[in-house]
């Protein structure tokens, strides 16, 4: 197998407060494969978005990076400067956020943005540039895309929008790309729609994609593995057929609730009884035990194993593999 895109490894992100050290990331480690889409799933709060925010230098301060590595094309990318992680985010990873309208320079029309990126991290013409932009908006199905390269990003609808962002963070043709909740804030009608041109662009290119979301249908729909996060930590990862088919870790399980094939496609993360732990106030052991309908005397002590891509599936000491539930 070739070298993966992504790469993370141990990564852990800390916040240093008045009463403690609080860790939202905490020894995560996973792979994403050219073309592959990783599903990141877990309530909220549980470090999705910080994890994604380690990856391309978008960490708020006091937030940092603790400890860990991360790598995208066997390039370490957690020490980079502002400078050098800047040039990186344009031209190896694509960003798509949750508002399109954090991703877009309001007074720019936004054939200028696209070229713009593109002249920035390609070596290409304007005329070229001018024309890829156009060709760009096509792409991700903006109609008349030879006059809408004039436009202002207000005079679009929230989808249209989201289909532009999806354009510029492709035009510089990065190997990444991390989306968080990119539908979260489109109508129910568009939502489809916009994953299924991330996903059929992304698959098209080779382009590897960290896919944040709450909607379990969305990982059903479009990606390859998933990784679910609680309280910071991995609970699970695997091939999202797997996972969805058999969970091996009582979150998993419980956040599908029990019929989570019948409620493919709409359903949001099923509620489980309790709520996940504040970071200052974590418990000793396993961080789900006290909401985990298995738990046993040794969760209450020690915490599950910790997965390692490629080893392991759940971090939990009594997965639900067939045997333990049999
Ligand atoms: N400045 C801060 N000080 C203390 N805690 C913080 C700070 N910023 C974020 N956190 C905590 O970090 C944790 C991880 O947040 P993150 O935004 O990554 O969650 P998420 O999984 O993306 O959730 P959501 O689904 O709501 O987007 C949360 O528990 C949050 O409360
Ligand atoms: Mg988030």
């Amino acid at each position: 197998m070739s070298d993966p895109v992504l790469s993370i490894r141990d990564l852990t992100v800390e916040i240093p407060t008045r009463h403690g050290i609080l860790r939202p990331v905490d020894g995560v480690s996973y792979d994403i494969a050219a073309g592959e889409i990783l599903g990141v799933v877990g309530e909220s709060g549980a470090g999705k978005s910080m994890a994604g925010n380690a990856v391309i230098g978008l960490l708020n301060p006091p937030a940092h990076i603790a400890k860990g590595e991360i790598r995208v094309r066997g390039t370490r990318v957690d020490q980079l400067t502002g400078d050098a992680m800047r040039r990186l985010r344009g031209k190896e990873i694509g960003m798509v956020f949750q508002d399109p309208l954090t991703s877009l320079n309001p007074l720019l029309r936004i054939g200028d943005q696209l070229t713009e990126t593109m002249l920035a991290h390609l070596d290409i013409s304007r005329t070229e540039a001018d024309r890829r932009a156009v060709a760009a908006l096509e792409e991700v199905g903006i109609p008349g895309a030879a006059e809408r390269v004039g436009s202002y990003p207000h005079e679009f609808s929230g989808g249209m929008r989201q289909r532009v962002v999806i354009a510029l963070a492709l035009c510089a043709e990065p190997s990444l790309i991390i989306a968080d909740e990119p539908t979260t804030a489109l109508d129910v009608s568009v939502q489809a729609q916009i994953i299924a041109l991330l996903k059929k662009l992304c698959r098209e290119r080779g382009t590897a994609v960290m896919l944040i979301t709450h909607d379990m249908g969305v990982i059903a729909e479009a990606a390859d593995r998933v990784a679910v996060m609680y309280a910071g930590q991995l609970a699970e990862l695997g091939p999202v057929r797997d996972v969805l088919t058999a969970p091996h870790h009582p979150y998993t399980d419980g956040l599908m609730g029990s019929t989570p094939l019948a409620s493919r496609g709409k359903d949001r993360l099923h509620q489980i009884p309790g709520a996940m732990p504040r970071l200052d106030a974590l418990p000793e052991g396993c961080a789900f035990h006290p909401r985990c309908p298995r738990v046993q005397d040794a969760c209450r002590v020690s915490p599950g194993p910790r997965i390692e891509d490629g080893a392991g599936r759940a971090a939990c000491l009594f997965p639900m593999t067939r045997e333990a539930v049999a």
